[in-house]
Formats: C-alpha cells, structure tokens, sequence
C-alpha cells in the first residue's frame, strides 16, 4: 500500500498566460493546452506532471501520489477506510482528466488536498525542452517533491506514514531568529517508495499559497544555471540564489511562480539506499548559497 512516487501536482490559476510563459520560457517545461481549458506542463514521458487549472485564485491545489498498480491502490484505499479517514472514488471522467485509470482524493490531517491514483496513462512522446533543458529525473522516482504546510505536524507526519507508507528521511531544526533562546523550526523529509530522497517535506505552519514549494530535478548543473540565467533575465523573483542543500545535497535555486508557492530547480539530489539509510538530522539547510530573499511583503 506504499506510495510508489510523486506523479502530478494540480495548481489553479486566474491567468494562465502568466504559468504558459514562464513554465514554458523560464523552466524549459512542455506546455500544451489541456482538456477544459487547463494547460499541461511536461518534463518527461507523462502526459503532465503539473496541471495548471483555470479558476478564481492563484496556489496550489493538491498532490497525485502514484500507487504501483490496481492492487496496491485498492489496499491503500481500504486502510485509510479502516482508519477512519474519508475517501472519496473520482468518477471515470475525473481520473480520465488526471490521464489516470483509478483516482480517489482525501484531505491530510492538516487539510492538504491528497489525490492518490493507479494507471497513469502515457503517451510515448518524447520530451523536447523549448528552452534546451537535457532532462529530468524522474520515472520511478517521480516528478520530484513538494513542500507542504503542517501546523498540526506529527499527527499529519504519522499519517502519511500510517497509511501511505512514507518513512523517514531527515529531520531539519533550523533557529529563524537571532534569539537562541527563540524554539527551532523543525521539517520533516520523508521518502516513499523509491530512492529520491524525499518527496514530501512537512513545515509546521500555515502556508497562503498552499504549498512551500515544488521541486524539479534537472540531469544537469548546466540546466540549472542557464534556467537561473533565464528567471533572472525574465525579472522573476529569486526567491533564493543558487546553492547546495545540506541533507539532499541538491544543488538549486527557488524562483517563485505565478501561484505564490516557489519551485526549487535543481540537480545531483542524493538518492540514498534505504536498506541501510540511518535519518539524518540536519541543523543547517545548506552547506553554501541559497541567500533567501525578504518575503515579498517586506
Ligand atoms: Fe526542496
């Protein structure tokens, strides 16, 4: 009943122009006009791994987390069931727009929109970066990670872990203020079932755009730097500059999108072997760069 990988994040958008440049100029995704007027955004042999829908507000919606077939998905559904958790059965037509055979949706004790799925179709179509990008990783190990809100964090930590079969990765306690004595930010790293390193992080608090961030992984340090190059020149806010994470050791930069949440770009993120990984816990976010902007409101 393991969550195989990430598979799809759905965002909603009160202009889609805005997400078609700069996803298609800035990152180098594939952007083609989707059913019901959404757009699709590709990085690899899937359909789309970010959903940009039309709506009233700008954020992030919900998370697709891929279960490795019919069996493992109808498990995972009867757990949550056991548990107590409400799942709602998408019809056909919704699945068929997730370009899924199976999708059921249910929120996280923390209120995160969790869609979980079997059957992903593809396409075969090659993926062919407009703006050059070599790649990225992903199949088995997903589209990348997401970073979400948790006020309530261990209860939403041991549901993920109860019933999607998460496990950890890392502990970050980060001090955010110049005052020592001030309590430690603490996130959870947690993996699923293939080596990334993590593809869900929780933050306990509350987040306005519904997600922290979104990451990609690039196959190259080239890709990154001229996609900096590219976000900068296209006046983008560098939410962070380039530089390399202490517990992934990915090497990225955060650009803010048109939905408020920022996407982590990066490469040469640690995929760890979990027969013999010990979590690690980590009092630093990076070993150099990544200088964070003031928050926008500043
Ligand atoms: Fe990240």
């Amino acid at each position: 009943m393991a969550v195989a990988s990430l598979g799809y994040l759905v965002i909603e958008s009160t202009d889609l122009a805005a997400w078609r440049k700069f996803a298609g100029e800035q990152l180098g995704f594939m952007v083609k006009d989707a059913p019901g007027g959404a757009l699709w955004l590709r990085t690899d042999d899937r359909p789309f791994r970010f959903l940009v829908v039309r709506g009233t507000k700008d954020g992030f919606v919900s998370a697709g987390w891929e279960l490795a077939d019919e069996a493992a998905f109808e498990a995972c559904l009867a757990a949550l069931q056991v548990g107590g958790h409400a799942v709602t059965r998408a019809d056909a037509a919704t699945a068929q727009g997730r370009c899924a055979h199976g999708l059921a949706t249910l929120k996280d004790p923390a209120g995160n929109v969790v869609e979980l799925f079997h059957g992903r179709f593809r396409d075969y179509a090659q993926f062919a970066s407009p703006q050059g990008v070599s790649g990225f990783v992903t199949g088995d190990l997903g589209l990348g990670h997401v970073v979400l809100p948790a006020p309530n964090l261990a209860e939403t930590e041991t549901f993920y872990k109860t019933f999607l079969g998460f496990a950890d990765t890392d502990e970050m306690r980060l001090q955010m203020s110049p005052n020592p004595a001030d309590p430690l930010l603490v996130i959870k790293f947690m993996h699923c079932a293939n080596p990334r390193h993590h593809s869900l992080a929780l933050i306990p608090m509350p987040v306005t755009a519904g997600a922290v961030h979104a990451m990609v992984e690039a196959r190259t340090l080239n890709d990154v730097g001229f996609a900096y190059d590219r976000c900068i020149a296209a006046g983008s806010r560098i939410a962070s500059t380039i530089g390399r994470h202490s517990n992934d050791e990915m090497v990225s930069f955060y650009v803010t999108t048109p939905g408020g949440f920022d996407m982590e770009f990066g490469c040469m993120g640690l995929q760890p072997d979990w027969s013999t990984w010990v979590p690690t816990r980590s009092l630093v976010s990076s070993i150099w760069g990544h200088q964070w902007a003031p928050p926008p409101s500043a």
